[in-house]
């Protein structure tokens, strides 16, 4: 998977930072989060370091970030670096993190969905356990587990899903990024019950879904129906865990 994003680098980030669905996730990030003042934050694959970077911004204390491709770190910190903002960077798997303290506010925006089986979903879930203070919060966001390519394929989102087939227990999808040339990667689908069962074997003892919050602003100046697969199919759901 490293290896993957190490050569999808420019597609990715230019879908992000042109993705109309981001302003409505980074909101719902935050929200979740809650008040950051005075909070050290962790963003796990972190890619380009997107979340950390505005977290910082809306008054995180510091922000570290760890992605295991080192073309996604080789970015982040020079963007970082050019923009002055004090956020820092490590590769690493995740699952194989070194530990260096507990952190109030633990980032995973678009991880989970890479386990490629049930058993990497929990192990995943208790290898960001122990980085979580006790009354931190993990704030997720994943591939949505109701998403269904047979109501439509995001490609007004600026992501295209191409085809979902029945993986191990749950669903694996082809999903690719435009470009020259387009960018493939591969995300695996796990039903809600999958997630919460993960998340408590793994030693969490709470958990909550949310949906992403789309407000009024968004769909002022968008053509009628703009949203509608994005209320009715989002690709996108948010949960927040605790210790
Ligand atoms: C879709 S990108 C998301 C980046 C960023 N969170 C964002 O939303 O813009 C997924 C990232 O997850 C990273 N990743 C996937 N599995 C990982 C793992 N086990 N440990 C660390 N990073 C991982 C990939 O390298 C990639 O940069």
């Amino acid at each position: 998977m490293s290896a993957k994003y190490d050569s999808i680098v420019d597609q990715y980030v230019a879908y992000a930072y042109a993705s109309p669905t981001r302003p409505i996730e980074l909101r719902t990030m935050l929200r979740l989060a809650g008040d950051l003042e005075g909070r050290d934050v962790l963003d796990l694959a972190c890619g380009s370091g997107y979340y950390g970077r505005e977290f910082l911004r809306f008054g995180a204390r510091s922000a570290h970030g760890v992605d295991q491709s080192q073309g996604m770190i080789d970015f982040a910190r020079a963007l970082s670096a050019h923009r002055g903002d004090g956020m820092t960077f490590q590769r690493n798997d995740v699952m194989a993190m070194p530990f260096a303290g507990e952190y109030s506010v633990v980032l995973a925006a678009y991880l989970f969905n890479y386990a490629q089986s049930l058993d990497e979903l929990q192990r995943m879930f208790a290898a960001v356990l122990p980085h979580l203070k006790r009354d931190g919060k993990l704030v997720i966001q994943t591939f949505n587990p109701d998403y269904r390519l047979a109501l439509g394929d995001y490609a007004m989102y600026g992501v295209k899903v191409l085809e979902e087939v029945p993986w191990k227990q749950g669903t694996r999808l082809q999903l690719e990024f435009p470009g020259t040339p387009p960018a493939r990667i591969i995300n695996y689908r796990w039903a809600r019950d999958h997630y919460e069962q993960a998340i408590l074997a793994a030693g969490f003892s709470r958990l909550r879904w949310h949906e992403p919050v789309l407000l009024e602003e968004d769909i002022t100046g968008r053509p009628a129906g703009y949203w509608e697969a994005y209320v009715h199919n989002c690709m996108s759901v948010n949960l927040v865990c605790e210790r």
